[in-house]
């Protein structure tokens, strides 16, 4: 799989292991995918491109660049477990235009997906969309919000972040998009039969905003 990224630092997997861990406090998960969001986009600004200027110092003329193309990111929010995700990534992508979109996955066999909010930006050709999930699981509801998402335009690039995937899940959701790039902290071997990551990390949602009732 040459488009998947396994973002591996050493802060990733400290983060990564204390949203893992079942006794982790609701609000501490939630600071954790926080930390990640921010981690991965720190470390995806590797994969754009710097543009060179130069820079006046008190005492000289230095060498400088920037980000090129930091303007043109926009993120997908996957309601609900993204919004700490999205919070963080904000840290990095500060100027990002951001589009939500609520899609529910239903119960096996058919893994059926509800979408009911939908608000994304139009996508110019030159954007780079960078779809946040925490969970990449099945990858049922990831491709029904990319499908949604290219109703609005097809960007340069398309970036899935998750921090925890299966190759199924990738699998599937390259089905529908085969250039598009995954970023993850983690592949996960396998799911249970409701379509949960094992040994992943729960219900991303409820851990982060605790259950519905
Ligand atoms: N969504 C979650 O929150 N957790 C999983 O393991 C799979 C999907």
């Amino acid at each position: 799989m040459k488009r998947v990224t396994v973002m591996d630092h050493p802060m990733v997997k400290e983060q990564l292991t204390l949203a893992r861990d079942r006794r982790t406090s609701q609000v501490a998960f939630r600071k954790a995918i926080y930390r990640l969001g921010r981690l991965m986009a720190y470390e995806f600004l590797r994969t754009m491109e710097t543009q060179d200027e130069e820079v006046e110092t008190p005492l000289g003329v230095s060498k400088g660049g920037r980000v090129k193309g930091n303007d043109k990111i926009v993120i997908i929010l996957v309601l609900r477990a993204a919004i700490p995700f999205v919070e963080g990534m904000y840290k990095n992508f500060p100027m990002a235009r951001t589009g939500v979109i609520s899609a529910w996955r239903g119960d096996p066999p058919g893994f059926p997906i509800e979408v009911n909010y939908v608000k994304i930006p139009r996508i110019r050709k030159d954007d780079v969309v960078v779809i946040a999930d925490p969970m990449l699981a099945t990858g049922h509801t990831l491709l029904e919000v990319a499908k949604r998402v290219a109703k609005q335009g097809r960007p340069r690039r398309l970036a899935f972040f998750s921090v925890i995937a299966t190759v199924q899940g990738i699998r599937h959701v390259s089905k529908g998009f085969p250039r598009a790039e995954f970023y993850t902290c983690a592949i996960d071997p396998a799911l249970d039969e409701h379509g949960y990551i094992v040994p992943g990390l729960g219900d991303a949602g409820d851990r982060a905003f605790g259950p519905p009732r």
